[in-house]
């Protein structure tokens, strides 16, 4: 098939790069001349294992092209994937400024054509956003009928930074949310060489079963952080007890581990968004804003332990082992890193950070705390380390590494190093 992707972000590469591995012409859709230049030389904007290899090779193969014109990838396709952001304003609320801009691009670019079209809203929308923006905008531009002249699907995106690729490929489940059986039916057909389930089902299901397993899996690692911080005060190792929980196959073992909570460019954002739309509707959606709570709270407990250890902040010298909001990533999009950073910075501590992939992302919001080359040099004359995320990389340190710390205060916001004398867990 002939695809167009909107939005060069992580579910447009993916969903661009993933699409031309199984055999179709994919047009990617970005505004920045970089981006678009790089994406056509094969060369990948972000840190994903395995992605970069797919793109070299659909891009040598031709399958896969890059552009700016929205008009031209939208003409020489069949389907249009919208994976534009639908980041969080101000008071949490989701900013749909992006996805109103684009369908009714897209309105108008569709007016001129004869043929059927289906368009496909892969962004993360709280519900009602294709039924109430998506097909008005684009009926309104093209002039043209919903189910009649083009159809239009709401499928979510479920994959995991860091293995995007294979979250892509091998789905749980695909979910489609169709306006009719025909738009269904078009996007069933590109996914039949998937070996997933699939659902079937309304648009407005589909937005809500996003936020619904977003919700759901930040809900378990808060219930895990809660009992966690309880295990934590009677001297309990919480992943002791969380294994014995997921034996339960009601319960399951995923997702249960605590630490310094959850980060990234979406639990945060969308349980915001779906907190945020449940109030529109007069709703008070406590559970909810717990799960949120508890997170926040985790990192005030990882300073508050560090005090604890080695008193007034003041002149410390604090190493931050890892910055990426968990391991396998640059992004630190709303990692407890930076909420570590301003505490730590506040109170007058000396910052000095490692990590394999995101120091310069990070350099960005913090261009005046110290990256050290290795996580070898972060130890070296620290008062106090603060594991922040779960890299590989930092298994490999050993007794002898944390030696050259001033003081063995090595506090752990990730399960890891376990065996290192002297680290402590925030929960365990
Ligand atoms: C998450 C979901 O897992 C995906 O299914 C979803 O598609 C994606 O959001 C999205 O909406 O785009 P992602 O943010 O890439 O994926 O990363 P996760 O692996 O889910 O981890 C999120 C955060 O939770 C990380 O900071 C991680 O360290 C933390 N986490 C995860 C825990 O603290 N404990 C756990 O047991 C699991």
């Amino acid at each position: 098939m002939n695809i167009c992707v909107i939005g060069t972000g992580y579910v447009g590469l993916t969903t661009a790069v993933g699409f031309t591995a199984v055999g179709n012409k994919v047009i990617i859709v970005g505004k920045n001349k970089k981006k678009i230049d790089k994406i056509n030389k094969g060369v990948l904007i972000i840190y994903e294992p395995g992605m970069g290899k797919e793109l070299e090779k659909c891009v040598k193969n031709k399958s896969l092209q890059a552009t700016d014109n929205l008009e031209y990838a939208i003409k020489n396709s069949d389907i249009d994937f919208i994976c534009v952001g639908t980041p969080s304003r101000e008071d949490g609320s989701i900013d749909l400024s992006d996805v109103e801009k684009i369908s009714q691009d897209i309105g108008k670019v569709l007016k001129s054509l004869n043929e059927y079209h289906v368009v496909v809203v892969k962004s993360t929308v709280v519900p009602q956003t294709t039924e109430e923006i998506v097909i008005p905008n684009l009926e309104k531009y093209s002039g043209k009928k919903a189910g009649k002249d083009f159809g239009v699907c709401m499928t979510p995106e479920f994959l995991r930074e860091g293995v995007a690729m294979s979250d892509f490929m091998k789905p749980d489940r695909i979910v489609i949310g169709e306006y009719d059986k025909k738009s269904g039916d078009v996007l069933q057909n590109l996914y039949s060489g998937f070996d997933s389930p699939i659902m079937r089902t309304n648009l407005r299901d589909a937005e809500m079963i996003k936020y619904a397993s977003n919700a759901l899996l930040a809900a378990k690692i808060s219930f895990a952080n809660e009992i966690g911080n309880i295990c934590k005060i009677i001297g309990i190792d919480s992943y002791e007890v969380m294994k014995g929980v997921g034996m339960d196959h009601r319960l399951g073992p995923h997702f249960l581990n605590s630490g310094c909570g959850f980060g990234g460019s979406c639990f945060p954002k969308d349980i915001s968004a779906i907190i945020a739309k449940a109030k529109e509707l007069d709703y008070e959606p406590i559970l909810l804003e717990s799960v949120m709570d508890v997170n926040k709270k985790q990192k005030v407990r990882l300073v508050d332990m560090l005090k604890k250890r080695v008193g007034n902040l003041k002149g410390k010298k604090i190493a931050i082992l890892g910055l990426a909001f968990k391991a396998d990533t640059d992004d630190i999009r709303e990692a407890a890193s930076i909420d570590i950073i301003k505490r730590l910075k506040s109170e007058g501590a000396i910052i000095s950070a490692y990590d394999p992939k995101a120091i310069d992302n990070m350099k960005t919001l913090f261009p005046d705390i110290k990256y050290a080359k290795t996580a070898k040099d972060v130890l070296k004359g620290a008062d106090a380390c603060l594991v922040m995320t779960e890299w590989d990389e930092f298994k490999k340190l050993s007794e002898n590494d944390f030696d050259f710390m001033k003081k063995r205060v090595i506090l752990k916001g990730r399960k890891m190093l376990d065996d290192i004398k002297g680290s402590e867990g925030i929960c365990w």
